[in-house]
């Protein structure tokens, strides 16, 4: 046998984008400007960018091939026709509705479902899951296992939904008031984790049960596919793109935040068994988004669109997206960086509690973290921990959530191994520094979702 090679990107690069070298002293400044907040800094200061994998992707030639024959008439668009029929070959669903980005199908979807009363069940709602449900007036819950939601056990499906728990909340609100099962695949805010095939059909059993919509939150199913090829067992002479379609037969609906795994930097879906329910959410994308010809999109994302959601299902393609993420996560976990493992699909989560451990949970060592890799490397991440989860108790104490982790997320083809070096490099310097690190003091915050706007000083 031969020594493993490198996993070389699958792609050459036909065209670039210059990026700006800056030193660590005016770093520090920018920083110090931006209070402490990496998402108030501007983009042309930062070097690598691992905010998001949302909107962030690298189109190919093809895509911006596609773009150019994008088809903007106002009804019954060519462009729209592609896009249709790729969804429908995709999903085996009747009814597509296209939305600009995919909390806007959320917010169509979850107004019709939800109001006063309702309950939603969900592996993990994403933040604007919830938001669109709880702006409704619905509650939302959470359903995993302890075991999943632990950093440190090592289980092949941590994005699972609990079905004990999921059955113990229909029966206590009764299954006419649930507007929804939502199984999130991959799931994002448990760390990118995949979601079984089996658990996929085991919530299908649950709906069939209790007569319950199910829904599926895809924005990432591509990623998931490929772990289930390789994990689940039975699966691996399937193809990534028939391993999608036999979980998005089980759903009812279908999400999509086409931003993720449709290879898009704007877009999203909105696919729909139910005549009924087809038509009262055209009617609602109608007034809000657009005609149900293009939605929230001009002809040529939907071109885009159709070109990425072909692309993305591509073994040499989801191969190097998965062992990319993973190759960062492997380094790190090997210089003693503490990890999220297994490893996730779109991102590497660092659990900053136990690496800056020297830094209590109220002076955030998640955002210290955030900080010292943007000064140190110009590295843009995003911290997961008491800045965006963080409560006041009735005293103003301080309640942090169970853990203090910063996101790492990958662009889709954006970055290459030697930028992922980079970053790993980068670490190293920050594990040198560590104990110099010193913790943030919030200075301003807003009511909602602090974490975006919040301002800090670091404390002497
Ligand atoms: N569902 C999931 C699982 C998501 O991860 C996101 C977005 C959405 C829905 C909403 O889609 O942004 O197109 O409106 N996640 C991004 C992230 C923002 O950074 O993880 P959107």
């Amino acid at each position: 046998m031969g020594k493993a090679r490198t996993l070389a990107e699958p792609f050459r690069i036909k065209t670039v984008e210059p990026l700006r070298i800056t030193t660590p002293a005016y770093r520090e400044e920018v920083l110090h400007k931006a209070g402490y907040n990496p998402f108030l800094i501007s983009s042309k200061d930062v070097y690598i960018d691992l905010l998001t994998d949302s909107g962030t992707s690298a189109m190919c030639d093809r895509q911006w091939g596609a773009i150019m024959q994008g088809d903007e008439s106002y009804a019954g668009a060519r462009s729209w026709e592609r896009l249709e029929s790729t969804v429908k070959e995709l999903t085996g669903m009747p009814y597509v509705l296209p939305t600009h980005q995919g909390r806007a199908a959320e917010r169509i979807l979850y107004g019709i479902l939800g109001g006063e009363g309702k309950v939603f069940i969900s592996n993990t709602h994403f933040d604007t899951t919830r938001a669109n449900i709880e702006f409704t007036g619905a509650k939302a819950f959470d359903c995993m296992s302890d075991e999943s939601l632990n950093p440190e056990t090592e289980l092949p499906f941590k994005g699972n939904l609990d079905i004990e728990q999921a059955e113990n909340l229909i029966e206590q609100y009764g299954a006419e008031n649930i507007g929804a099962i939502i199984l999130t695949v991959t799931n994002n805010s448990s760390g990118g984790q995949p979601v079984s095939m089996r658990n996929a059909k085991e919530v299908r059993a649950l709906c069939d049960k209790y007569g319950v919509l199910f829904v599926l939150d895809g924005c990432r199913v591509a990623e998931n596919s490929y772990f289930i090829k390789h994990r689940e067992p039975g699966f691996e002479h399937k193809t990534y793109r028939q391993i999608a379609q036999e979980m998005l037969a089980f759903a009812d609906a279908f999400v999509m935040s086409a931003k993720k795994d449709a290879l898009v930097n704007m877009g999203g879906l909105l696919t729909l068994k139910d005549a009924k329910l087809a038509e009262r959410c055209t009617n609602l994308l109608i007034i809000s988004e657009g005609f149900a010809t293009y939605g929230g999109l001009a002809g040529r994302d939907m071109e885009a669109m159709a070109v990425g959601l072909e692309e993305v299902f591509d073994s040499d393609y989801l191969h190097y997206r998965i062992k990319s993420t993973e190759y960062l996560g492997r380094h790190l976990h090997e210089k003693g960086i503490p990890v999220v493992r297994p490893f996730g699909g779109h991102a590497i989560y660092v659990d900053a509690k136990k690496f800056y451990n020297h830094i209590p949970v109220h002076q955030f060592p998640g955002q210290a973290l955030v900080c010292d890799l943007y000064v140190q490397g110009g590295i843009r991440c995003v911290e997961v921990g008491s800045v965006m989860f963080g409560k006041y108790d009735e005293a103003g104490n301080h309640i942090p959530p169970k853990s203090e982790l910063v996101r790492l997320a990958i662009p889709r083809r954006v970055y290459t191994q030697s930028h992922i070096d980079y970053v790993l490099d980068v670490f190293d310097d920050v594990i040198e520094e560590k104990q110099s690190s010193k913790g943030l003091k919030m200075v301003y915050e807003p009511p909602f979702l602090r974490h975006f706007t919040a301002r800090f000083e670091r404390i002497k």
